[in-house]
């Protein structure tokens, strides 16, 4: 049976306007001021926002890494994002050292299959870049990973510079995108080997070892390597005023760059470091969380078009696994639980706080990615031939954000307590109703995502 979505006000990166919206099985076949179907299912939407379903671009799901892995896979991960009004993650397939690219892409899917509660795309994190990677590449194409990342820090994972070019220089060939984790590992090494020696390796040390600098460094010379290349290039969770001034300086050179940014480098600050307990290690993440003015700078960008996506970097762990790290934070796994609560927290405190319009939000968080990840218009915008992937959003609702009634394996939420406006109400995914009232309804029903080549905005 045909559903009629009655009455809501429908959201697009143009304007937010009154409308019908049909939808037959897994498509929306009409949008348009008054629909009559009479045979229809009519759901009276009157009051309320229709999105589009979300898109997260940026999650960790079943990790591997400092010796543990993430708290959410994808079982507990996807129904967090679905109950948030992410209707589509695309996680990171991870290469270990010294594996094919098509083993990890199979052990992604093994880990995703038939345990997702919304649908799933992956990118594809190359740590090793040789002749027979380069060879792969071609197979990712056609098995829809037409994204990649590449790490300038971390020993299991990092890339040179000439290694970096060579993988830009490839992708550009195939029309491909890379994402690049920014930041200089030698300022990190040097500034931790110090503070090994000083014996002072407490959380509050975590970003002091991490400073903006780092990241402005790494962002400069990647955006060099690429305009050499003259390939675009994704700086991925963009956290400080010094990297977006890189980003700036290389765009005025000519450099193509997209920016994502995440929630935690938009609301809270490195003062949560301060408190060398598990109350500070809950918020070790890399890049850390830097000063209220590089935030500010941050919705300054994101206002004005400078920054295109916002994710979540979700890479969840226990309180249990962050204690391992508490007298010496090299061993912490790096990482913040948040793939629930980024679409409600962009309403509340980009939105309702006028720091970006109803229009952005849905751009950023929606049509952006689906179009830079080659899913555009199948995902990220409600328009007949699209996929039914929607969000009934209550913009009235109050509410707060915890743990409590989180989705996440993670035991604590970083934004415990934080006062909301706005509640994800319903979720379609491919026409199914899948969350009602906050709750997963229909649980599992997530498919993987072929991705075309990237739609470059
Ligand atoms: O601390 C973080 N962000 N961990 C996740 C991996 C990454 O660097 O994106
Ligand atoms: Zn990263
Ligand atoms: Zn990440």
């Amino acid at each position: 049976m045909n559903i009629l979505l009655r009455g809501g006000t429908v959201v697009s990166s143009v304007n937010a306007k009154k409308l019908d919206v049909l939808i037959s099985g897994s498509k929306i076949v009409k949008v348009a001021r008054f629909i009559k179907d009479n045979d229809a299912q009519v759901v009276d939407v009157s009051g309320k926002l229709i999105f589009p379903g979300f898109i997260d671009a940026h999650t960790h799901f079943d990790l591997e890494v400092s010796d543990t892995v993430t708290a959410d896979g994808f079982e507990s991960g996807t129904k967090a994002a679905v109950c948030g009004g992410t209707t589509t993650v695309i996680d990171f397939a991870t290469q270990n050292k010294g594996e094919s690219l098509s083993t990890a892409l199979n052990n992604w899917h093994i880990k995703a299959f038939s345990k997702s509660s919304c649908d799933y795309a992956f990118h594809m994190a190359i740590s090793d870049w040789n002749d027979h990677i380069k060879e792969e590449l071609k197979a990712m194409f056609e098995q829809g990973v037409t994204s990649f990342k590449a790490y300038m820090t971390y020993d299991t994972m990092k890339l040179s510079d000439e290694e970096l070019f060579d993988m830009l220089s490839t992708l550009k060939e195939l029309c491909g995108i890379v994402g690049v984790h920014c930041e200089n590992d030698g300022i990190i090494k040097a500034l931790t080997k110090k503070r090994l020696e000083d014996n002072t390796l407490t959380v509050s040390a975590h970003p002091k070892v991490r400073p903006s600098a780092c990241e402005a460094e790494a962002i400069t010379r990647l955006l060099s390597i690429a305009q050499v290349v003259d390939v675009p290039v994704v700086v991925v969770h963009l956290s400080s005023k010094d990297g977006l001034e890189a980003v700036r300086n290389a765009r005025q050179k000519g450099a193509k760059v997209y920016v994502e940014t995440c929630p935690q480098y938009l609301l809270l600050d490195d003062s949560r470091y301060e408190q060398n307990t598990l109350q500070g290690a809950r918020f070790v993440c890399s890049p850390p969380l830097r000063k209220k003015e590089d935030s500010k700078a941050l919705w300054g960008a994101l206002k004005n078009g400078e920054i295109q996506t916002v994710a979540t970097d979700h890479c969840s762990f226990t309180l249990q696994q962050k204690s391992v790290g508490l007298s010496d934070f090299t061993k912490m796994p790096n990482g913040l639980p948040s793939v629930e609560s980024r679409v409600v927290l962009m309403y509340t405190y980009g939105v309702q706080k006028k720091r970006i319009t109803l229009e952005n939000m849905c751009r950023l968080l929606a049509e952006n990615p689906a179009k830079l990840y080659g899913m555009y218009p199948r995902k990220g915008v409600i328009k007949a031939g699209s996929d039914a992937d929607i969000v009934v959003f209550s913009p009235k609702a109050d509410g707060f954000i915890t743990k409590n009634t989180h989705h996440s394996k993670a035991d604590y939420t970083p934004f415990e307590g934080v006062r909301t406006k706005g509640k994800v109400e319903k979720v379609y995914l491919r026409g199914k109703l899948v969350v009602d009232n906050g709750e997963v309804v229909n649980e599992n029903k997530g498919k993987y995502i072929k991705r075309s080549k990237p739609n470059f905005i």
